[in-house]
């Protein structure tokens, strides 16, 4: 019965070895310890041997029951590695590749600026208002003392809709001076960003579609005083503490008096250079006191307020605070200049 004994251990053991899958290592499993196995059968003999043989032969069944057990445990490790090993090579997913980075956009250099510029306005007490792009020609014009036959309103300047030249596009903001002076009393103190439209040709300085914020302020006692401090804030909290402005006589039909502010050349200084064109200044915006005539029109006593208005270009601020020196730039959405802020 030894001899038989070691003979199912070395043909377990073997058939163990050499199992290719689980599934063969659970039939060898059953062939060799079930509950019809060969060593079961063997011990279920057990009952014909003496009894001296029957400890020492008891012994040894049980172990050869743990080697096998033992060298079942053995295998079945090795061959799950092995299958884990073998799904990995065959699913071909190798999670250490870097994925497709994800490209985060940025904010357009035009509303960075913007949002500065609204920043250091709330700042100052300013609220932000809206109007509309498609206009009145009433609101774009006439209230804003540029009565017919005024060049502005002609119609190789302007876009409009109607034959009768009453809708159109606005050509400014400041249209929504009248439309906040309609609705609100004084004090007013509101900037107004959006999009104009003129019939421009495109070069590197003119769209027939750009963008301007409007600024307006009428309260008792407002001087030019006033409207040079505030704009002088805005440019210097845009360009720096040290940026020069000047103050140029000029005409509006809706302010009075009128006039265009430059700043000092961030090239040269103001020294003069290709960037200003020797002049030693940029022009950045118009403004001027809110003219009498455009006030009375929106029931503003002008013997009790005044107030000062401006209107700048945000393309131009945005192109001076980046040195962006051609204005298609903004349009493009090229991804290559657009990341570079
Ligand atoms: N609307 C003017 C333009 O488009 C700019 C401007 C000038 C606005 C003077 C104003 C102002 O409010 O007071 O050229």
């Amino acid at each position: 019965m030894k001899k038989l004994l070691e003979e199912i251990k070395g043909a377990s053991l073997a058939a163990v070895e050499n199992a290719a899958d689980l599934g063969a290592l659970e039939s060898i499993r059953i062939n060799y310890l079930g509950k019809k196995g060969s060593l079961t059968a063997v011990l279920k003999q057990m009952g014909s041997l003496s009894a001296e043989e029957r400890p020492l032969i008891g012994q040894l069944a049980n172990d050869i029951r743990s080697k096998i057990e033992e060298a079942i445990t053995q295998k079945a490790a090795e061959l799950s590695e092995k299958l884990l090993e073998m799904r990995i090579i065959s699913e071909k997913l190798d999670v250490t590749i870097p994925g497709t980075p994800v490209t985060i956009g940025k904010k357009h250099p035009m509303s960075i600026v913007l949002d500065e510029a609204i920043d250091i306005f709330t700042g100052m007490g300013f609220a932000v208002a809206e109007g509309p792009e498609v206009e009145f020609a009433d609101y774009v014009f006439t209230k804003l003392n540029t009565a017919e036959g005024h060049p502005a309103r002609e119609w190789q300047d302007t876009f409009y809709f109607t034959e009768d030249s009453s809708v159109l596009l606005r050509t400014q903001t400041s249209p929504v001076q009248v439309h906040v002076m309609e609705t609100q009393k004084p004090p007013i103190r509101i900037i107004s960003p959006g999009r104009v439209y003129r019939k421009d040709e495109v070069d590197a300085t003119h769209s027939p579609m750009f963008h301007q914020i409007e600024g307006l302020v009428v309260d008792k006692g407002i001087t030019m005083g006033d409207l040079k401090g505030t704009l002088n804030t805005l440019v210097q909290r845009l360009y720096g503490p040290d940026t020069k402005t000047r103050f140029r006589p000029h005409h509006f039909p809706f302010t009075e008096p009128s006039c265009e502010v430059d700043v000092q050349c961030f090239e040269c200084r103001g020294e003069g250079c290709r960037v200003c064109k020797g002049e030693g200044w940029i022009e950045l915006l118009g403004a001027g006191m809110v003219h009498p005539k455009v006030l009375e029109g929106c029931g503003i006593d002008t013997e009790v307020y005044s107030g000062f208005a401006f209107g700048v270009g945000l393309e131009r601020m945005t192109m001076r605070r980046f040195k962006i020196s051609d204005m298609r730039l903004l349009y493009e959405n090229d991804i290559r200049f657009l990341s570079q802020f």
